[in-house]
């Protein structure tokens, strides 16, 4: 069938919303009306070439939609379903899958972070070429097609515009915190980077009941979001100080737990700096490919710090989606207010433009 898709044909170049071809799902997949995108950095790094990929491209990777066709064999899912979709469907079989780690799963190396289907091939064309499913995903076109463990179903009353993050900035922020960190009640933390996942690092942080919760962003606009989203303390990153500030706020000892979700070397060097003795550093933040970090080693061992990454919040998607959709229903999870501007996919260009200038939170895309 044919369908409107945000197509990147370049790196670095716009995207080009245009007519697509979406062949029907095979056997394992699923066909998904969207209804509600989310525009993530993960996006603009293909977008801007910060990650090589192979074009075209159809981008788009964290949203919400209705299932309109499910293809054979597929038991869990029915045509009229709402669904988030997860970029990270687990095999179940491999030895991560089985160690109860799927977003560690060994096939995403093949799928996810190839942009393919884990059953192999594409279903997108335009042009007459052959179009990749971004983290298999797709989900800036009208429709797409994912295999349905990429499709976690969720109560038919909930809005797609809260649905819209759910699946990549809410469960990457929250699960960091909860999952990878375990933060503790009454435990310090530090967040650097107030975007689409630091805001849920914030609400993950208040989740966990710790006490002080400090947002760090080299910009205005994010801060002001983090105070409402439940942060104690917001530093403003371009100052110069903002170390001596930081440990100002921690009594002089660092924070029990740094987030940094920027990922670029020199916000690790800080974030090791903001960690108090025996502190815990979680990275989610994801710089260029080739991209090297350094940091003093001695002061690291003798100060057991603790370095962990965490990819797509450490824990068990399907079963952490519905959950957090549970927490926003009880009013402990802010879902709307993430969604700061809302655009057509035909604007898609301009979310990216307003991602990079980081106005705060998470650009929506509606249908
Ligand atoms: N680990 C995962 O599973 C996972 C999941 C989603 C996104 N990501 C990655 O996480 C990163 C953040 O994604 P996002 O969607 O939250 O981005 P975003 O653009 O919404 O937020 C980034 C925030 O960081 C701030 N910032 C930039 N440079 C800074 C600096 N030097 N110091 C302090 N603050 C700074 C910006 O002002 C902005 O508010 C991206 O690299 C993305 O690819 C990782
Ligand atoms: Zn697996
Ligand atoms: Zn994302």
């Amino acid at each position: 069938m044919n369908i409107n898709a945000a197509i990147l044909w370049e790196q670095g170049a716009p995207l080009s919303v245009e007519e697509a071809e979406l062949e029907a799902p095979r056997a394992g997949e699923v066909m998904v009306e969207v209804k509600a995108a989310g525009v993530c950095h993960s996006d603009l790094h293909p977008a801007r070439g910060d990650w090589p990929a192979r074009t075209p491209l159809v981008l788009g990777h964290e949203g919400a939609g209705i299932v309109r066709e499910v293809g054979p064999g597929v038991t869990t899912l029915r045509a009229g379903d709402h669904v988030v979709f997860c970029w990270a469907p687990p095999c179940g079989l491999c030895p991560m899958c089985m160690e109860g780690r799927p977003v560690l799963c060994d096939r995403l190396e093949r799928t996810t972070y190839r942009n393919r289907l884990p059953a192999g091939g594409t279903r997108l064309h335009a042009r007459g070429q052959d179009v990749a499913h971004f983290n298999g995903t797709a989900c800036f076109a009208d429709f797409a097609v994912v295999a349905a463990e990429g499709a976690i179903p969720v109560p038919a009353d909930v809005k797609f515009e809260a649905l819209a993050t759910l699946g990549c900035a809410v469960i990457t922020g929250v699960g960091a915190v909860l999952n990878a960190a375990r933060v503790e009640a009454e435990a310090s933390v530090v967040v650097i980077g107030a975007g689409g996942v630091g805001l849920n690092v914030v609400q993950g942080a208040r989740l966990a009941q710790a006490e002080k919760i400090i947002a760090v962003d080299t910009r205005s606009a994010p801060l002001k979001l983090a105070a409402s989203f439940g942060a104690s303390e917001v530093v403003e990153a371009s100052t110069d100080n903002v170390v001596e500030q930081v440990m100002k706020l921690t009594g002089g000892r660092g924070a029990d737990y740094v987030f940094d979700t920027v990922g670029v070397p020199e916000t690790l060097t800080q974030a090791l700096r903001f960690a108090r003795k025996g502190g815990a550093v979680v990275l989610t933040g994801l710089s260029r490919t080739d991209a090297r970090a350094s940091f003093p080693l001695f002061p690291f061992v003798m100060q057991e710090k603790r370095l962990l990454g965490s990819v797509y919040g450490s824990g068990q998607p399907a079963l952490d989606i519905p959950r957090l959709v549970k927490l926003y229903q009880e009013g402990k999870l802010k879902l709307d207010e993430l969604a700061t501007r809302t655009y057509q996919l035909e604007q898609v260009n301009d979310a990216l433009h307003a991602l990079a200038s980081a106005e705060g939170a998470r650009g929506i895309i509606r249908w």
